[in-house]
């Protein structure tokens, strides 16, 4: 397993894309850590089920700014269900992967996107998506450690 950041995150960490709030966005989606304690936010503009527009903001690691970043660029101007096929080892791995101890980075990733699509479809259809918890989040963090 890699231990040392490939040249795609430190890309994504030092010139992060996407980053900022989208003023009146139809999903905010705010995750955190409970471990390390980072905090990520994402917002999303939707439009006939795609989503047009996202920007985050990142109070976390360089990995963690890394993985919003490439996350956000993944899902730009994808419908609603290919956001949501976005899994924590295909962000990982569009950055040329990740040092073992920072995988629970990109999982923050994964969730930031799922809990901004989880508020939008609350807000448009008052039914919300299943996410995994923060004590799924909490276990995972540890057993990556
Ligand atoms: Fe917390 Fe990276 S160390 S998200």
């Amino acid at each position: 397993m890699n231990q040392s950041y490939s040249t795609k995150v430190m890309e994504h960490f030092a010139s992060p894309h996407n980053v900022g709030e989208i003023e009146n966005a139809d999903g905010i989606g705010k995750v955190g850590n409970p471990v390390c304690g980072d905090i990520m936010n994402m917002y999303i503009k939707v439009e006939n089920n795609v989503i047009v527009d996202v920007k985050f903001k990142t109070f976390g690691c360089g990995a963690a700014i890394a993985t919003s970043s490439m996350a956000t660029d993944l899902i730009k101007g994808k419908t609603l269900d290919e956001a949501l096929a976005l899994t924590n080892d295909a962000v990982a791995e569009a950055l040329g992967g990740l040092p073992k101890v920072k995988m629970h980075c990109s999982v923050l990733a994964e969730q930031a996107v799922r809990s901004a699509i989880d508020d939008y479809l609350r807000k448009t259809t008052g039914k919300g998506l299943q996410l995994k918890s923060d004590k799924d989040l909490h276990e995972h963090a540890l057993a990556e450690d």
